[in-house]
């Protein structure tokens, strides 16, 4: 893992990150996925934002590598603790524009995307560290109130995908689909149960 000293906002969550209802989501975002996405024996992979690995390290059999990147120190030490040590996969602790090269045929990021402030710089580094051709799959919520993160500061509630596509346009990549794929019931204001629902974004690298 690289160095990264800013705060681990999600050092209290990555002990009970893998609970039922974290497996039960990244589950039906990877079923989702595969709806769309065939992996390729020869990918190397990029997750971003991987937290414990509950997405990738399913498509892991599938592909030839994984890179895991993740700004959460003690996110990745919980996915680290889940290797075997034969696997051919790499742990990035830093931000995505961090990772000063690579050659990706796939990116994928599961309710990631909304905790990443700069999606322009992002995107453009993506553009940058991929394949023409490659494929980038983002799971996030649609657009809410804030009390998806009991109105904590987060860098974007949500998103409208039609805005979300754009950014992507703008920095080189083509969206082929967006789609719904769960709706999550959360009851963040006591006796208060609202939707949030989720989309699959996939979009390829011109
Ligand atoms: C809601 S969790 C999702 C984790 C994992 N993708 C999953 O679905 O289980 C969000 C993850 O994004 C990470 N994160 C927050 N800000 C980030 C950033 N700027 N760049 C990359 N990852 C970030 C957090 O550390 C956390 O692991």
């Amino acid at each position: 893992m690289t160095k990264n000293t800013q705060t681990d906002n999600f050092a209290a969550k990555a002990g009970s990150w893998d609970n039922p209802s974290k497996i039960d989501m990244t589950n039906k975002f990877v079923a989702a996925l595969l709806e769309k996405v065939n992996p390729e024996k020869d990918w190397n992979v990029l997750e971003i934002g991987a937290g414990t690995g509950l997405v990738a390290l399913q498509l892991l059999p599938l592909v030839n590598s994984i890179t895991f990147e993740d700004t959460s120190e003690a996110m990745l030490s919980e996915l680290q603790s889940k290797l075997k040590g034969d696997e051919n996969v790499n742990l990035f602790h830093g931000e995505v524009t961090e990772i000063s090269e690579g050659s990706f045929d796939f990116a994928v990021s599961c309710m990631a995307f909304h905790h990443i402030p700069n999606l322009q710089n992002t995107l453009k580094h993506i553009h940058q560290i991929t394949k023409p051709g490659a494929i980038v799959a983002i799971g996030d919520i649609h657009t809410e109130d804030g009390s998806f993160h009991h109105f904590d500061p987060i860098p974007h509630t949500g998103f409208d995908t039609e805005k979300l596509s754009e950014i992507f346009e703008e920095n080189g990549f083509k969206t082929l689909s967006v789609s719904d794929y769960n709706v999550l019931t959360r009851e963040r204001t006591p006796g208060i149960f609202s939707d949030y629902t989720q989309f699959l974004l996939i979009a390829e690298r011109k």
